[in-house]
């Protein structure tokens, strides 16, 4: 495909010319002014490589740069410029323009400076999308776990890994949708394309359907200029529908309708826009109910769940929270640079009686500030408290009491007290924690 360029010169001569020259290689638009070099950016999103004279009546050429850059980072600017105004050609540079040619112009090396400036461009956009899949990765690719629903989830990835079914993942809040959505689609046929992804209850409904259909120019008040959506970026890859339960009615007959025919109009048009996508979808929502409570469209709801994925919550895969700790440990001793090397077993013990209402989301936070609370090189229940005392806090001002970690370790110790008749070494025996910690969680407990 061949590259835009825009040429923007007040001396028609030369802009006529120079149109002319490169049309053999690229597409050319040409600007008289910057102002009409504005409009043309903003119309065209082909352009590339701006080529503009520096000196010219109106807005001059380091206004223009400052326009282009905030439409559009990526776009490339050149200056032409005659000897007297290097310096500002200088400066134009200082501010991001790209390089400048001195008029008259050298055409061989205004062809060598454009090439250069397109492989350029090309290098940096495949190195940020390299960094976003290192940073993916690292977030992500890889589900944490061995227990059986865990192995039946990745079977399941694996299956569908060949096709481009349509999938919906549900699970409680903080479970790991996104991160199967994410290894769904790294592990797909179209994992190298792009995977985007909208959070459906985050925008309004007028909003949220031209970011995902897009709109034309003057759809609406403020809408200046043509704008691709989601769908049409998605093209060739992934479309992450989050929350997919908060989807307004509206914009489920839209999707409906893609899922049918893969195809429709941008807001405010009557264009058809025909693109391949693949659809996943999450939700922590209960949309059969949803779909019994005419929330939730059932015929869009049959389309969507074509495979299903549950991830489970955490309390009902006890068996991974080791190896979960073990994985976040590593992270986090990295990232706040400490030496910790394991964790006590009595701290061990108590984060795996607890029912982690918030889930992996939840043990990532209890364990980060495990991390980073803990003195030693190992994660003790010492460590553990500031974030179990919170929790308390939090469950004594919010009024509802999901069972909290401190709970959970105040009635163990309690019960232990108890069933050895007020015998504390005994008690901090079958605990597995040391007689000090124990007259020092009774003293926290205002216990005697
Ligand atoms: N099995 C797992 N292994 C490793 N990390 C995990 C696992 N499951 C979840 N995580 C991590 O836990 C965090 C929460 O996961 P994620 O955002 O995917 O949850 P969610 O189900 O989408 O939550 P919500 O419903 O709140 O949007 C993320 O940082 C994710 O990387
Ligand atoms: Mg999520």
């Amino acid at each position: 495909m061949k590259s835009s360029i825009l040429i923007v010169d007040d001396d028609k001569t030369i802009r006529e010319q120079l149109a002319e020259y490169l049309s053999n290689d690229y597409v050319t638009y040409t600007a008289s002014n910057g102002h009409e070099a504005v409009r043309n950016i903003n119309e065209n999103s082909d352009i590339e490589i701006v080529l503009s004279d520096l000196k010219m009546p109106g807005m001059d050429g380091i206004e223009l740069l400052k326009k282009i850059q905030d439409i559009n980072r990526d776009i490339v600017t050149i200056f032409m410029t005659g000897y007297s105004t290097i310096e500002s050609a200088v400066e134009a540079m200082r501010r991001g323009a790209y390089d400048y040619l001195t008029k008259p112009l050298d055409l061989d090396k205004l062809e060598i400076t454009i090439k250069n400036a397109i492989d350029n461009k090309k290098l940096r956009a495949e190195n940020i999308m390299l960094k976003e899949r290192i940073r993916e990765k690292y977030d992500s690719v890889e589900i944490i776990g061995h227990s059986n629903k865990i192995k039946e989830i990745m079977e399941l990835i694996r299956r569908v890994s060949s096709t481009k079914a349509t999938v919906l993942v549900l699970g409680e809040s903080g479970t790991g949708k996104e991160l199967v959505a994410n290894v769904v689609h790294y592990n797909s046929l179209v994992a190298d394309g792009p995977f985007i992804k909208v959070n459906c209850s985050a925008l309004a409904e007028g909003v949220l359907e031209s970011e995902l259909f897009g709109h034309e120019k003057g759809a609406f008040t403020g809408a200046l200029y043509m704008k691709k959506g989601r769908f049409e970026l998605a093209d060739g890859g992934t479309l992450f529908l989050d929350e997919i339960g908060d989807l307004p009615p509206s914009i489920q007959v839209k999707l409906l309708r893609f899922l049918q025919e893969s195809e429709f109009e941008r807001v405010g048009g009557t264009k058809t826009i025909k693109v391949d996508v693949r659809i996943i979808s999450a939700t922590n929502k209960n949309l059969e109910q949803l779909v019994a409570e005419n929330k939730f469209r059932d015929d869009l709801f049959y389309r969507l769940k074509v495979v299903t994925i549950e991830v489970p919550p955490l309390r009902e895969r006890q068996e991974d929270i080791p190896l979960l700790v073990d994985y976040l440990l590593k992270i986090f001793t990295e990232t706040h640079h400490k030496q910790i090397k394991g964790i006590d077993p009595d701290a061990m013990k108590i984060i795996k009686s607890y029912n982690w209402p918030g889930n992996i989301r939840e043990l990532k936070n209890c364990i980060e500030s495990a991390v980073v609370m803990s003195i030693g090189d190992r994660i003790t229940v010492e460590s553990m408290t500031p974030y179990l005392t919170l929790k308390h806090r939090a469950r004594v001002s919010s009024g509802k009491s999901p069972e909290n970690l401190f709970e959970i370790e105040k009635n163990a110790i309690l019960a232990a007290i108890t069933k050895y008749g007020n015998n504390k070494v005994e008690a901090a025996k079958a605990l597995g924690i040391g007689l000090t910690t124990l007259y020092r969680k009774l003293e926290q407990y205002g216990v005697e």
